[in-house]
């Protein structure tokens, strides 16, 4: 789709990516960018004084709040599920309730604003969905189950929603990428690549019409490791190989 007068709404604009995506929309000529944050007066002030900026105040697992936000928002063709958590849970061991809002804000509330949305992308002339995913999409790291499961559900719910939106002619994109350099990594000393290049070639990929984009060597290994088995993979994971 054509990035340049276009109408996009980017959920958690207010910082990292989200904010990167705002900037490169506007730079690439977006017509109107709606920056949905949970509390507007954290938007870059160079967006908020920008007329193109549209800010919007929603917490993306309020299904009311998010289907208010899609009424409010009828012109809107790029859809960018940008909003994150990183609880960083173990699955096992770790609270329930830490893991449950990881699913809830990744899975539950990319999914409240897909079905909002939806039947405003086909009003629209089908439009795309670009979804951030990861290379965690696609491995697991010990300790970070809470994110990487959620992040693999979201690849499987992003694939279903591509099929059940191909006939309203909506592109669905999934966006696949290791570390990057934003608050969410802040604690981690390994290498990140940087938001700009991740959000260019998303971008890029949305107007060039793909389906799935893949940035940076950590999401092309991730992607191979698919065809891995357990035991090659996760050695330390094989029953007896801890004692
Ligand atoms: N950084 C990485 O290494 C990396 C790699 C691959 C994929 N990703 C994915 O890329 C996306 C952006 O990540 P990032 O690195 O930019 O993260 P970030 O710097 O931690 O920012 C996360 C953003 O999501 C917002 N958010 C979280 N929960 C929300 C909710 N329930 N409703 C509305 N907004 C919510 C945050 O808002 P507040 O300011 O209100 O908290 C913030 O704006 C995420 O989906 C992340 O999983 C990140």
């Amino acid at each position: 789709m054509n990035i340049t007068d276009s109408v996009a709404l980017v959920s958690g604009a207010n910082r990292g990516m989200g904010r990167v995506y705002v900037s490169e929309l506007l730079n690439r000529g977006a017509a109107r960018v709606y920056a949905v944050c949970r509390d507007p007066r954290t938007l870059d002030p160079a967006h908020s004084g920008d007329e193109r900026v549209v800010p919007v105040s929603l917490d993306i697992t309020d299904a009311h709040g998010v289907a208010m936000a899609a009424a409010n928002a009828s012109d809107v063709s790029l859809l960018i599920n940008n909003a994150g958590s990183s609880f960083i849970e173990p699955v096992v061991s770790g609270e329930l309730d830490r893991v449950r809002r990881e699913f809830e804000t990744h899975v539950f509330g990319t999914l409240n604003m897909v079905r909002a949305f939806a039947p405003v992308l086909a009003a629209n002339g089908g439009g795309a969905i670009l979804t951030m995913l990861s290379a965690l999409s696609w491995v697991d790291y010990y300790g970070l189950g809470s994110y990487t499961a959620a992040k693999t559900a979201l690849w499987g719910l992003n694939t279903a929603i591509r099929h059940e939106l191909a006939a309203q002619r909506t592109q669905v994109v999934g966006l696949h990428v290791g570390a990057t350099d934003t608050d969410m990594t802040a604690g981690y000393e390994i290498p990140k690549v940087a938001p700009e290049e991740v959000v260019a070639a998303a971008l890029d990929g949305v107007a060039a019409g793909s389906l799935e984009v893949l940035f940076g060597t950590e999401a092309e290994e991730a992607k191979k490791a698919l065809a891995r088995t357990p035991e090659q993979l996760y050695p330390g994971s094989v029953p007896g190989t801890w004692s």
